[in-house]
């Protein structure tokens, strides 16, 4: 039997969204954070959902749609618990996230939904996620960044997920560091001279030399 789900936040949750509506002069303001937070209840944002945020904003459920259709980070159908963003842009992609991506599509057994087999993963390619300095890399559900991704490192990620482990927070390493030996053995920019620029031509008015 399918289990039922009571639309409704919690005394926790309302305060959380209180806190939110306390930053704006319009309590409609705080509606992405409260979409977050029926998100994060209730894993997608169903017709149910959305009209709770409108009830508790005191807003149209028209307009809490809306927003919520716009941003892709708002799931509108029920997806599978972990979401892997995977960044096939411009850097990422030259420095091997497509072929990441094909690696987790074959691994994964997704479907044309992108819905591995096991329902528990989903993966999509992602646009620049802003590290790309460290790329490949990838997001987890929406929070948390994998840098420097291998197919190695894609296959520990998701053996820990499977045991719910979210990876640990990853300090930023980039490849190019000052500090990292690439950096070192690099060659030290040219010095280039700089020469002062010609003092002005001083034009004498003769009118004025008579
Ligand atoms: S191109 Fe992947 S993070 Fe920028």
């Amino acid at each position: 039997m399918a289990e039922s789900v009571v639309f409704e936040f919690t005394e926790a949750e309302k305060a959380e969204i209180q806190k939110h509506v306390a930053k704006y002069p319009d309590r409609k303001s705080a509606v992405m954070p409260a979409l977050w937070i029926a998100q994060e209840k209730f894993g997608w944002l169903s017709p149910e959902a959305m009209e709770l945020v409108a009830s508790t904003l005191d807003m149209p459920y028209a307009q809490v749609y809306g927003v919520a259709s716009f941003y892709t980070m708002y799931f509108k159908k029920k997806v599978p618990k972990y979401l892997f963003d995977i960044c096939t842009c411009f850097t990422c992609g030259e420095c091997g996230g497509d072929q990441i991506f094909k690696h987790a599509q074959n691994s994964l057994q997704v479907d044309e939904n992108g819905h591995s087999a096991d329902g528990k993963f989903w993966i999509r390619q992602a646009e620049c996620l802003a590290a790309c300095d460290t790329g490949p890399v990838m997001q987890i559900a929406n929070r948390r960044i994998v840098h420097n991704l291998t197919p190695a490192k894609f296959d520990q990620t998701v053996d820990m997920l499977r045991r719910d482990q979210m990876p640990a927070f990853e300090p930023v390493a980039p490849k190019y560091d000052q500090a990292s030996p690439a950096a070192k053995a690099a060659p030290e920019p040219e010095k280039v001279q700089e020469t002062p620029p010609p003092a002005p031509e001083v034009i004498s008015d003769s009118s004025e030399e008579e």
